[in-house]
This record gives C-alpha cells, structure tokens and sequence, in this order.
C-alpha cells in the first residue's frame, strides 16, 4: 500500500505545510449540518501543529464552477475548525495571490490559515498551470488527505503534487488516506449475502456504482434521483421529479443494467413519497401510478425485502441519501438506518450528505461518496497516484 510518503515520514518543523483536505461539508442557510469530514481531518491538522509546521489547508465547497460566489465560501468551516482545534484559524480572503502569500509568509510555527474555495478558479478543476504554480508557491512541504476528493485529478490533488515532487519537496498521505483505505477493504473483497443502497444525486457516480454492484452485490436498493432514473427507464411517469445530472440523461444506461444478466437485482421502488416541487406535501404513493407535473418522488421508502434482506446480510454499503432529507424527506433514510441496527452485518456508508442523512446509523463512517465507488470499482485514485511522485 505504501508506495508513497505518509506524514509520519517528513519533517514538518518550520516548514509551510500545504495540506489538501476535503472540507466540502453540506451547508444550510451558512450553517454545517454534519461535521463528519471536519472531524476526519482534525488528526492530521493537529499532527501537523503539534510537530512545528504552519499548516495552510486547502479545500473546495459545493461545485461554483470558477466562479466566486459567498454562498459557496468557506468561512463557516474556518470557525468550526477553530473551535474544534482550539487554535486561531485565519480565514484568507482567496487562494492564490499576494495577500495570499503575504499571510502564508508571516504564520509562525503551529499556526493555521484556511484558503478559500480552490473551484471559485476554474483553474482548479483544469489542472492548470499556472494555478498549479501558484499553489505550490505556497507549499514547502505537500499533505494530501482529502480522501473524499481522491478521485479527481484536480490542480490541489494532482498537479500541485506531481510539481512539488518534480522539484524535489516532500509529498505524502495524511491520516485518514490510510484509514479510509482500510474501511473499504472489507466491502472490496468480502463475500456473503450483500446490499448495496444507491440513492443520493450525484448521477455520474452512482449510475456507475450500481452498474458494478450488479455483478458483486446481491441486492442493489435504489434510493433518490438515482431511483428516478430507473422509474423512468421502465416507462414510469414521474412528474416533475429530477433524473439528470447537468442535462445528461441516465436512462440509457439504467436500461443497459436492467437488461443485463443479473439486472434483476436492482431494486426499483413500490413506495415513494411525493411532494410537490415546492415540498409542500408528503403523500405516500406507488409510483407505478403516475406521479402529476408539479409533483416530485421526494423520498423512496424501503420494501418489507428490502428490510428482510438487509437483516440478513453480512455485507452492506450505503451511497446517497433516499430522498430530500434536508427538506424533511428523511423516512426512507431512517428506515433503512433502523434495519441496519438489527443487521450484523460489516456496514460502510460514504459520502458527504449521506452521513448527515442516516445520523445514527451504525456502521463505519466514510467521507468518500465518489472517491469510494472509484476505488471499489477500479481500485485506483488518481490523487493516490500523484502522491507516488
Ligand atoms: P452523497 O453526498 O451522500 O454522495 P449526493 O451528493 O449524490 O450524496 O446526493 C445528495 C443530495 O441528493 C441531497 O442534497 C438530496 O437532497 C438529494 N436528493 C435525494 N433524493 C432526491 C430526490 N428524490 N430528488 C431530488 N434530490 C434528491
Ligand atoms: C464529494 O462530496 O463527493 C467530494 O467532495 C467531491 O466533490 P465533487 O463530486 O464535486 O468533485
Ligand atoms: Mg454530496
């Protein structure tokens, strides 16, 4: 496994330490609704301080697409950080740039500045250049453990480090990459009876989880607009309720899987709760009866098998929430989290609105929602790779 450096290996005392975190937490009205991944980074931020570094963390939040835009800001996540290190955290106004370095220039040792959002510069998620160098002039020292973001071949995943090491500074793993690894090993290699619950919005990457499960996994339970898309492949009419992801339209490919061998495992629901597209009402209905424009399948509640099934399983992994759960379309989540209590099976459930959506669920927590299903279905990250040097 360890093909690259990890954080116990590099000298970190007054060196500016650059350190990818994957702080993209789900914000509501600029409040943090679920600090899971805050939390998973704070071993690494400590290590870091405890050990001399000026420890300068770099995070997206949401997806702004290059732009600035406040309500994507990381601020929120700055005070939070603060309180939970119990150590002043600065907030930089941006980045990249000369205030930017100016305040990375003047930290002393143990000290902590948090830049803003990477993706309000289209830069980021092109890899470019010269962001590229304008990270690195920041970083003596580079620490990626922004496992949740591993998958993405990004400027602050991928080019910062490939350059750093090319230019003869030390790169490495934080904390969590190993830990994250570990929790899905079991998931990768096991073997029993299996469930695998897909819901959530996310299309590109759930579309592609439910695709792999189909052949490793016994029972694939579809929850959110993940579900939609597939009503929508057997010809359901469903209202108004969303099944794209920037206007790519996945019912091809779900016809693609219900056709294949084993496509009859994907379970497509019998119980779903509409809503309108305001979330005014909370109506149970089968969705094979129409759903009206104006009305939404807002949240997928589990059928009697779906609960046997899980029960009974020694297998589980969880993408995605079932519905809406930050309007309140939180019942097929919580089903689901009640019949995983009585299960004894090995639970591991991923990603960023997840965690908040089936609070209480008792299984092992990921931050990865995209960077999992990467890893499970290819067993590769590309972050991973750039740290290799
Ligand atoms: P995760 O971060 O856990 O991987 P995603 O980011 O893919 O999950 O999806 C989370 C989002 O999915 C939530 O904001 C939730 O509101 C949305 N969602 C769930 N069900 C539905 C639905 N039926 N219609 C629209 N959005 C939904
Ligand atoms: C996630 O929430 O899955 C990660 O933070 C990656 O975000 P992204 O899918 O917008 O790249
Ligand atoms: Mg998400």
């Amino acid at each position: 496994m360890s093909e690259y450096k990890t954080i116990k290996d590099i000298e970190l005392k007054g060196k500016r330490v650059l350190i990818r975190l994957d702080l993209n937490v789900p914000i509501k009205e600029g409040k943090i609704t679920d600090y899971t991944r805050i939390d998973a980074s704070l071993e690494t931020i400590k290590y870091v301080i405890d050990h001399g570094g000026k420890a300068v963390l770099m995070s997206h939040l949401g997806r702004p697409d290059g732009q600035k835009n406040e309500k994507y800001s990381l601020k929120p996540v700055a005070l939070a950080l603060e309180e939970k290190l119990g150590v002043k955290v600065l907030m930089a106004p941006d980045c990249i740039g000369e205030e930017v370095e100016k305040m990375v220039e003047l930290l002393t040792d143990g000290e902590v500045v948090l830049l803003e959002n990477l993706r309000f510069h289209p830069g980021e998620e092109a890899n470019d250049e010269s962001f590229v160098s304008s990270l690195c002039s920041l970083a003596d020292v580079y620490l990626n453990d922004a496992f949740g973001t591993a998958h993405r071949a990004h400027a602050s995943t991928y080019g910062v480090p490939k350059r750093l090491a090319a230019d003869g500074k030390e790169i490495g793993a934080g904390f969590l990459m190993d830990k994250e690894l570990q929790i899905w090993e079991p998931i990768v290699e096991g073997s029993g009876n299996s469930v695998a619950i897909v819901g959530g919005a996310k299309l590109k990457e759930k579309m592609k989880a439910v695709k792999k499960f189909v052949s490793t996994f016994d029972r694939i339970i579809t929850g959110g607009v993940v579900s939609n898309v597939f009503m929508r492949a057997l010809g359901y009419t469903i209202g108004s309720s969303n099944y794209l992801e920037k206007d790519k339209d996945y019912t091809p490919m779900a016809k693609e899987i219900l056709d294949e061998e084993n496509g009859d495992r994907v379970i497509i629901p019998s119980n779903v709760v509409c809503a309108t597209t305001e979330f005014e009402k909370k109506e149970a209905m089968n969705p094979k009866e129409k759903i009206d424009e104006g009305c939404i399948s807002a949240d997928v509640i589990p059928s009697a098998d779906d609960i046997e099934a899980i029960k009974n399983a020694s297998r589980i992994v969880w993408f995605g929430p079932m519905g809406v759960y930050e309007k309140g379309y939180t019942a097929g989540s919580l089903a689901l989290v009640d019949a995983i209590g009585e299960s004894k099976a090995y639970v591991v459930i991923g990603g960023g609105d997840l965690a908040a959506a089936a609070k209480g669920v008792d299984a092992k927590i990921s931050t990865g929602g995209g960077a999992a299903i990467e890893y499970i279905t290819s067993g590769k990250l590309d972050a991973l790779e750039a740290l290799k040097g």
